[in-house]
């Protein structure tokens, strides 16, 4: 169903790898509701992964960034300019990866180059591509840049290792970068924290599958899902959500304000 939520606007949208990630259903979103934009990853998972084909069926350019790199992101948003005709009205930071849990490192074993790289494609990637999208002027007015976080931030998980402090960095940027958007132009900057999803990223997660499950049983409205979260990534991207600036907004059905749920006891008990 379309209302035209985000006619004419234009949004660049990292992180889509294939049909499972969030940032693929934001996509579609986002051009169900009349926007144009730009998809982006970086070259080796365009190479490996799905994304080309992707685009192409929603007639989207693809233009690699490795998001740690200021020249390719500096490019890339020239491109998207250029490409979609203007100012940018948003931006998608879908990106995350964490060495020492891929390798399967413990958190008391962590290896602090991979944590230092980890911080810098999860974490910095969003200040980098927001200091370039501001030094350049390239936001419109009211524009909204929106980047994916988890509770991992404010509560211990500990199977999420250096991830936790990336997004809590992450959430941070927003507040931070939030300001000096809203003064120069009046953008605005959030985190949405997403519940967990069936990803190739949360995929990559020890114990993820059981995870999942507790979260379900214990949020009162069950686990949001991908498509969900693209349906709020739209409403921020859209003029609904103007005064919004500077929060982590949880989208987890309620899990984050449960105590306890009685029902997740009882599901452990059987
Ligand atoms: N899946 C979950 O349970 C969950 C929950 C909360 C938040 N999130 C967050 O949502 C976001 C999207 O993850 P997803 O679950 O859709 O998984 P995904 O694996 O589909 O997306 C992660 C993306 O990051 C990209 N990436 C990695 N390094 C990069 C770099 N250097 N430059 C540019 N892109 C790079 C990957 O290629 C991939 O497309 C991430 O920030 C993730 O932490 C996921």
């Amino acid at each position: 169903m379309s209302n035209n939520l985000l006619q004419g606007k234009r949004g660049i949208i990292f992180g889509a790898l294939d049909e499972k990630s969030i940032a693929w259903k934001v996509a579609q979103k986002c051009i169900d509701q009349g926007a144009k934009i730009t998809l982006t990853n970086t070259p080796a998972a365009i190479r490996f992964g799905q994304l080309k084909e992707m685009a192409a069926k929603v007639g989207a350019e693809v233009i690699p960034a490795d998001a740690t790199n200021d020249k390719d992101i500096a490019d890339l948003i020239d491109k998207s300019m250029e490409i979609l005709g203007g100012k940018l009205d948003f931006i998608l930071h879908s990106i995350g990866m964490s060495i020492n849990v891929r390798k399967g490192k413990s958190y008391t074993e962590t290896n602090h180059n991979w944590m230092q790289k980890t911080f810098d494609i999860s974490a910095m990637s969003f200040h980098r591509i927001m200091q370039c999208a501001y030094n350049k002027d390239a936001m419109a007015e009211w524009g909204s840049i929106l980047a994916l976080s988890y509770i991992a931030a404010q509560r211990t998980f500990s199977f999420y290792g250096e991830m936790a402090e990336s997004k809590a960095l992450l959430e941070s940027f927003a507040r931070s970068f939030g300001y000096h958007f809203g003064v120069k132009s009046k953008v605005r900057v959030n985190t949405i924290s997403q519940s967990p999803t069936m990803t190739t990223a949360g995929e990559g997660i020890k114990g993820f599958n059981t995870f999942v499950d507790f979260a379900e049983q214990t949020s009162p409205l069950g686990n949001a899902n991908a498509e969900q979260c693209a349906d709020y990534c739209v409403f921020m991207f859209s003029d609904l959500s103007r005064m919004v600036t500077m929060q982590n907004l949880f989208h987890d059905g309620g899990y984050s304000m449960t105590g306890i749920n009685p029902q997740a006891i009882l599901a452990a008990e059987d």
